[in-house]
């Protein structure tokens, strides 16, 4: 069974799944493709003035719904554990934030991030890293790599952050050649459908445990050391 960690499949929680029916058919498609646990990742940007208080209750409310659905759902879909998460876009003055830890993972130091895919990296980018681990104890994930330029995916390797790939990086050309390299390189911790509405996310997800082949286990068990807040290296 598998882990994904990077799914916008909350109730109009953001740009993803717009409402309870919506989720629950990507729920079902998840199921279908070994799917025993998913991190629920909505979007949090630091710019758009949202306080991390206010995301906090409007993320559980929308998991409130979801987890209601469940209930009444049939078994292969009520056994699907949905946690608590968020994709944090990087920013100047994220370790400024109050409450920022609680833009980390349910029950762990980790957090999982994004950055503008056209951006080279700075050091002020590096120094929000290295803040939120040395001040805060928060190791943060770098969410899909396979979206970013190669070179700034280097680099982040040398902070030896760990990173997620999504289904799609692996599945596609260019970018699956560069991902096989990164996970055997050793700095992948875990695979994301980064599903937002269309269920077909999972039908990648399905191909690239194919593609992982014996890989894809010891990937889903990396996933659940990080959900289990243990440390990785
Ligand atoms: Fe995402």
């Amino acid at each position: 069974m598998y882990v994904d960690f990077h799914a916008h499949i909350l109730p109009g929680a953001d740009h993803g799944s717009q409402n309870i029916n919506m989720s629950m058919t990507l729920l079902r498609a998840a199921a279908s493709a070994g799917v025993d646990t998913i991190v629920a990742t909505p979007h949090f940007y630091p710019s758009k003035g949202e306080s991390v208080g206010d995301f906090i209750l409007r993320r559980e409310q929308a998991f409130e719904q979801l987890r209601q659905a469940l209930e009444q759902a049939s078994p292969d879909l009520c056994n699907i554990r949905i946690i608590r998460g968020a994709e944090v876009m990087v920013s100047g003055t994220l370790c400024d934030l109050p409450g920022v830890e609680q833009l980390c993972i349910e029950h762990t130091r980790y957090m999982l991030i994004e950055r503008r895919p056209e951006l080279p990296l700075t050091n002020s980018e590096c120094n929000v890293y290295l803040r939120l681990q040395s001040v805060y104890g928060i190791t943060p994930v770098i969410a899909h790599i396979d979206r970013y330029d190669p070179a700034a995916v280097e680099e982040l390797a040398q902070l030896e952050l760990p990173m997620q790939i999504n289904a799609s990086g692996l599945c596609g050309f260019p970018s699956r050649r560069r991902c096989r390299r990164w996970l055997q390189a050793g700095n992948v911790c875990a695979l994301g459908s980064d599903v937002h509405r269309d269920p077909k996310a999972y039908r990648d997800f399905q191909r690239a445990n194919h593609i992982l082949g014996a890989q894809a286990a010891a990937l889903a068990q990396l996933a659940r050391e990080i959900l289990a807040n243990q440390k990785l290296w």
